[in-house]
């Protein structure tokens, strides 16, 4: 399964790329509409991409109105990320979008280092949303933790369908002449192929801790880097930082992953899956429905 990362993909402006996926993941939205920081919000580095968007979004009301047409438009499953400041703000998100037949799972965004993220609170969030819906929720976890395994299992605890790993980690970047922050916010996310070693960490010992379905994304841009997540453990592979740069890459990824899945000698992509765990995890492999 190919999906977009959150936040990388403007389906409304680009609704034939979405197109490609096997489902749409929506940027993260608020109880309320929010603005986003300052400009500059985006900086580029030689290993990946900064940002520091802030979540800029309409708001749960305003979004709603706008779903309908969306999944009429794409005609692919929608995946609804939601992000709030405390565990009632996730409640009233997921019981809100419980009730919209458009959603098909719900990305509790615990992760973003570009607003107060809430890191200890990840175990009571996915309790208060587990209790609000019963749409399927995947916990999007950061991976700057000390223990990703301990984070990944406090959120299977709580009730978590699935997990998604991993949002971006924080970095700077220093304008070459003013040798000044380039971003408003000083430090933003890091995303893109710097992060692809530890998304991959993150997605082998989540599995290992917790064999919950993952869909993996950090630096993912060709079909052997799908591959490697899949045999770490995950089950779908989310495209981001790659869709600036290639809007064909989803079904660049997909037609890759098909070759190199063969090249390695496994008739399918998922024959692959939990490979790099020895024989036995496959048998106990939970796939995104
Ligand atoms: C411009 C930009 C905006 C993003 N917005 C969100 C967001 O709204 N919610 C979220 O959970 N992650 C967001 N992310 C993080 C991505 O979903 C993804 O976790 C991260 O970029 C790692 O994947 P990549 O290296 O393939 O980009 C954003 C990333 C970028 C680059």
């Amino acid at each position: 399964m190919i999906l977009n990362a959150s936040g990388c993909l403007d389906a409304r402006a680009t609704p034939e790329v979405a197109r490609q996926l096997d489902a749409f993941v929506t940027k993260t939205v608020t109880l309320l509409p929010r603005e986003g920081n300052a400009s500059v919000r985006i900086a580029e580095t030689d290993v990946g991409m900064l940002n520091s968007i802030g979540l800029a979004n309409p708001g749960i009301d305003r979004f709603c109105e706008t779903l309908p047409p969306l999944r009429k438009e794409l005609a692919i499953p929608i995946w609804v990320s939601v992000g709030g400041f405390c565990a009632d703000d996730y409640a009233k998100l997921c019981t809100t979008l419980d009730g919209c037949d458009e959603v098909e799972a719900i990305e509790l965004n615990v992760s973003c280092p570009n607003v107060a993220a809430p890191a200890e609170a990840t175990e009571e969030i996915v309790k208060a949303a587990r209790h609000a819906t019963s749409k399927p929720l995947y916990a999007k976890l950061s991976p700057a933790v000390p223990d990703m395994s301990a984070l990944a299992l406090s959120a299977a605890r709580a009730g978590a369908d699935g997990l998604s790993l991993v949002n971006t980690a924080r970095g700077l970047a220093l304008d070459a002449r003013t040798l000044r922050p380039v971003l408003s916010t000083e430090s933003g996310g890091l995303s893109g192929p710097a992060l692809r070693p530890i998304a991959l960490a993150a997605v082998h010992a989540c599995f290992a801790a917790t064999r919950l379905p993952i869909v993996a994304m950090g630096g993912i841009e060709t079909g052997r880097h799908a591959l490697e997540f899949i045999a770490a453990g995950a089950c779908a592979c989310a495209l981001g930082t790659i869709l600036f740069a290639d809007p064909n890459a989803p079904a660049r990824v997909r037609t890759e992953l098909a070759a190199e899945a063969g090249q390695h000698g496994f008739e399918t992509p998922l024959a692959a899956f939990g490979a790099g765990h020895g024989q036995r995890a496959a048998q106990s492999a939970r796939f995104v429905a």
